[in-house]
């Protein structure tokens, strides 16, 4: 932005600063409230059952990547769903081998089978994609079960926590946990140790590689919806509350900001500066590995890490994942250099716990605008 467009910006910041009323109103914050009920059926999935609508709204409530919500599901028969990987929602710059894609989708497919459980359903499921570029990708059964006793407000309520991570280290009955649920292919690098000031440096650098490559910057603008009114149209990527740019910060941004300042070096320098005050907040990170690289892996990670988040609202445990230094080829390099072949990260998660978990902001497509028949 320049001088003359920041003050012309900045006058019309003030003009509308001065009606008070306008500002409180747009302030208020419950975009996901108001769109995104349970209850917000439209009579274009009239079709589904309502057992399988519920299911899943409830799996779209999966985290991914710039929340580019890359599953569609296909419905082959009543009992016979396939879950795929929509092309229109890769990120082809910072996730070209489709791996983040992958992991999503595994959060989806893990929300589904445990919402389906609640509602009496056993889901059997059948990785079907060869590699990681495949449309159709996991095959579910669906078959009638007793229904089990799991929260469905875990799925609601779960969400990524960025800001305000206290530094106390994780205590190891919380360690335990979630090592617990994703099958013991977790490690915890607490805050102060070499290692986690390894990681806290790659975070920093990776991030900074990234904010340089303009297609990586032009593909995070494309998934960024500052405006509510787009916002609302596109129900995905990353919205102001999204990136936890609140108050008058985030009323500023969403009124006077559009895409191109995404791409902007002062938009840049703003988010280099934020990642290196979140690297020194928190108790340090979590790193979910796995044993390979095939699809069947990465569903099965995207899975585990959607069991462990899960349960990190009432462990008061924020997660935050920070992937640029497993998307740059400088961090992979160094990971490779200072780890054994054999440990694959998929996840690299700051966490720490907070004094006040804040409630979900992202937003998400309605169940008819992906599934197909
Ligand atoms: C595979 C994957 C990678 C992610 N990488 C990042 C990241 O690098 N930085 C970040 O702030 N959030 C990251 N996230 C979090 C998403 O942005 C977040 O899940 C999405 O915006 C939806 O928000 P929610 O988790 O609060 O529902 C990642 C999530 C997934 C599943």
């Amino acid at each position: 932005m320049n001088r003359r467009c920041f003050l012309k910006k900045s006058v019309a910041a003030t003009s509308v600063i001065m009606s008070s009323g306008f500002m409180l109103a747009s302030c208020r914050r419950a975009l996901r409230t108001d769109l995104m009920g349970i209850d917000n059926r439209s009579a274009k999935t009239g079709k589904l059952a309502p057992d399988f609508y519920k299911i899943l709204y409830y799996a779209s409530l999966a985290p991914s990547g710039h929340n580019s919500q890359p599953w569609f599901v296909k419905m082959t028969s009543a009992t016979e769903w396939i879950v795929g990987s929509d092309s229109n929602r890769w990120l082809p710059e910072v996730d070209g081998s489709n791996r983040e894609a992958m992991l999503s989708i595994g959060a989806f497919v893990e929300n589904l089978v445990q919402a389906a459980s609640v509602f009496g359903y056993r889901v059997k499921t059948t990785v079907i994609a060869q590699n990681p570029f495949d449309p159709n990708v996991v095959k579910l059964n669906i078959s009638k079960s007793k229904p089990l006793d799991i929260s469905l407000q875990k799925i609601v309520a779960r969400r990524t926590v960025k800001n305000n991570m206290l530094s106390k280290e994780l205590k190891t009955s919380d360690v335990n946990d979630f090592s617990k649920s994703v099958d013991s292919h977790l490690v915890y690098f607490p805050g102060g140790t070499d290692h986690a000031g390894l990681m806290d440096k790659e975070a920093v650098a990776n991030y900074v590689i990234q904010s340089n490559n303009k297609k990586a910057m032009k593909e995070l603008a494309y998934w960024v919806r500052l405006k509510d009114v787009d916002a609302k149209k596109y129900r995905d990527g990353l919205t102001t509350d999204g990136m936890e740019i609140t108050g008058m910060a985030g009323w500023y941004v969403r009124h006077f900001m559009d895409k191109k300042d995404v791409m902007s070096k002062a938009f840049c320098d703003k988010g280099i500066k934020k990642t290196k005050a979140q690297v020194k907040e928190g108790a340090g990170w979590l790193v979910i590995t796995s044993d390979g690289n095939t699809v069947t892996d990465l569903i099965e990670t995207g899975r585990r890490f959607q069991r462990m988040a899960l349960s990190a609202r009432e462990k008061m445990i924020a997660i935050h994942p920070m992937t640029q230094t497993l998307e740059e080829k400088y961090g992979q390099k160094n990971i490779k250099k200072n780890h054994h072949p054999g440990m694959i990260p998929q996840f690299m998660l700051r966490v720490g716990y907070l004094n006040k978990y804040p409630d979900p902001v992202s937003l998400r497509r309605p169940v008819e605008w992906f599934v197909r028949s």
